[in-house]
């Protein structure tokens, strides 16, 4: 090889080193110039994006707002329809207290039978029109938060007692069996929403069954006490233990197949549900078609003590305590309403009380004023008198004026929740209306003879 070709050869050598950097130079710069496209796109792909999150912000924030809107709408449609309701039911209940009191005095004045049939059948159509009304009222009360249980020491035997005493009669017409074990159990709750809860349960377990019965009974278990409620009735299918809790829902078959009497609206399950979910009560069921149910209410347990109210409801149609008779007690009534007034002054006067009559706190006072030494052994005031007077204010206007807490019951439509504390401190009774007649004369007997007790 000459010299001219070895240098040939070295420089063709250097040159395709030299070729290989540049290329592999410019692939180098091609890699960054990619990955420099890359980030642009993805710079642009992270700003799409974005731009696409922010907008489905911008939606969701006008979802959501709209949600509130519509929420806020619907709780002011519910509490104009509780407002509604508790108006309307208010106004109705009124005239329906006074047309029940009337009821029951001029069936008590009936000569012939026919007469006397007549007066149960308006009876019975009022207290259902009462019941249907006061079911719906209360059931929007408990929808609206505005039912606060009134918690205390419940005794399982007196409520017991009370709701056999209630039912046995119905069980007896339908030929059935009605069989309550006293326990001597106590629970924590509230004793009139725990009754009214079992009422419900109860009266289906009778409604729903053709042959045998139902059995009340409770046990304890720990810190825990269980009330059942069984019966040997139709039974329920599990695809509608859900349905069965849901307002206005009935299942198939009613009592019209079983005994004719009249059907159901569908509401008893429903407030049953609203009153255990208030009253934290856990409810199970369990039932199977054509050999019974049974539901199962699980509560606190709670040591034994004696409560007054509950003896009072213990002496329930009792006509004389210790002794003390009803007839010649001397009773100040006080109410705005002319019907229920005068509804009250014939059916007290039939249990031989003496009367003294009032509208108002001025007309209280006249009354009082009038013969000096009338002084009333009891007081029932209605509470939502005219001119924004309330009955327990009047009642502590008498007990201040005679110098002594003379026994008195208010009479409402619509318990609220201070009327309770009020009665609570002032000691005073609260009744709700329509007043049912026995349950008043109970009522009025048991304070009698507590207050003799006292001054004895
Ligand atoms: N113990 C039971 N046995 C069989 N079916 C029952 C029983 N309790 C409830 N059901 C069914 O559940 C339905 C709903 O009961 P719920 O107490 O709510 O209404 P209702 O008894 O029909 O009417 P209401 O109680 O308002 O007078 C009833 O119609 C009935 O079909
Ligand atoms: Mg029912």
């Amino acid at each position: 090889m000459t010299e001219a070709q070895t240098e040939l050869h070295k420089l063709r050598k250097i040159n395709r080193a030299l070729m290989e950097r540049v290329e592999l130079s410019m692939d180098q710069q091609g890699n960054a110039y990619s990955l420099f496209q890359t980030a642009i796109s993805l710079e642009e792909q992270v700003r799409r994006r974005t731009g696409e999150l922010s907008s489905t912000l911008a939606d969701l924030e006008r979802s959501n707002l709209q949600l509130i809107n519509a929420k806020e709408a619907a709780e002011q449609a519910n509490f104009s329809k509780t407002r509604f309701l508790a108006a309307a039911s208010h106004d109705v209940l009124q005239p329906l207290n006074a047309a029940l009191l009337l009821m029951s005095t001029l069936s008590t004045v009936q000569s012939t039978a026919e007469g006397t049939r007549l007066c149960r059948q308006v009876e019975h159509s009022l207290e259902t029109m009462d019941t249907l009304l006061r079911n719906l009222l209360y059931m929007s009360r408990l929808d609206a938060g505005d039912v606060r249980p009134h918690w205390q020491t419940v005794s399982l035997d007196m409520l017991f007692d009370s709701i056999a005493s209630d039912f046995q009669p119905i069980a007896q017409v339908r030929n059935l069996e009605l069989r309550v074990r006293r326990t001597g159990l106590h629970v924590w709750s509230d004793p009139t929403m725990l009754r009214r809860t079992i009422q419900n349960i109860v009266a289906n377990a009778l409604r729903y069954t053709r042959q045998g019965g139902a059995l009340l009974t409770a046990g304890r278990r720990g810190e825990k006490v269980h009330i059942r409620i069984a019966d040997t009735g139709i039974g329920i299918e599990p695809e509608r233990f859900k349905d069965i809790f849901v307002e206005f829902q009935r299942c198939g078959q009613g009592p019209d197949d079983l005994d004719g009497s009249s059907a159901g609206l569908g509401l008893g399950l429903a407030i049953v549900e609203r009153m255990v979910n208030t009253l934290d009560i856990n409810l199970t069921l369990n039932s199977r078609i054509g050999y019974g149910s049974c539901f199962s209410l699980t509560l606190p347990f709670e040591q034994a003590v004696e409560d007054a109210p509950a003896k009072a409801s213990a002496t329930r149609g009792t006509d004389k305590i210790n002794g003390v008779k009803l007839a010649g007690t001397r009773i100040l009534v006080i109410e705005n309403d002319l019907a229920a007034l005068q509804a009250m002054e014939a059916l007290l006067k039939q249990w031989g009380c003496e009367l003294r009559l009032a509208s108002s706190t001025r007309e209280t006072l006249g009354a009082l004023n009038s013969e000096n030494a009338w002084v009333p052994d009891l007081i029932i005031a209605d509470q939502h008198l005219n001119n924004n007077e309330r009955g327990t204010s009047v009642i502590r206007i008498v007990r201040q004026l005679i110098g002594r807490r003379i026994p008195a019951v208010v009479v409402t439509a619509d318990p609220s929740e201070r009327l309770w504390k009020m009665a609570d401190q002032g000691r005073i009774e609260v009744m709700q209306k329509p007043v049912k007649p026995a349950q008043l004369r109970a009522l009025l007997t048991h304070l009698r003879a507590r207050s003799s007790e006292l001054s004895a």
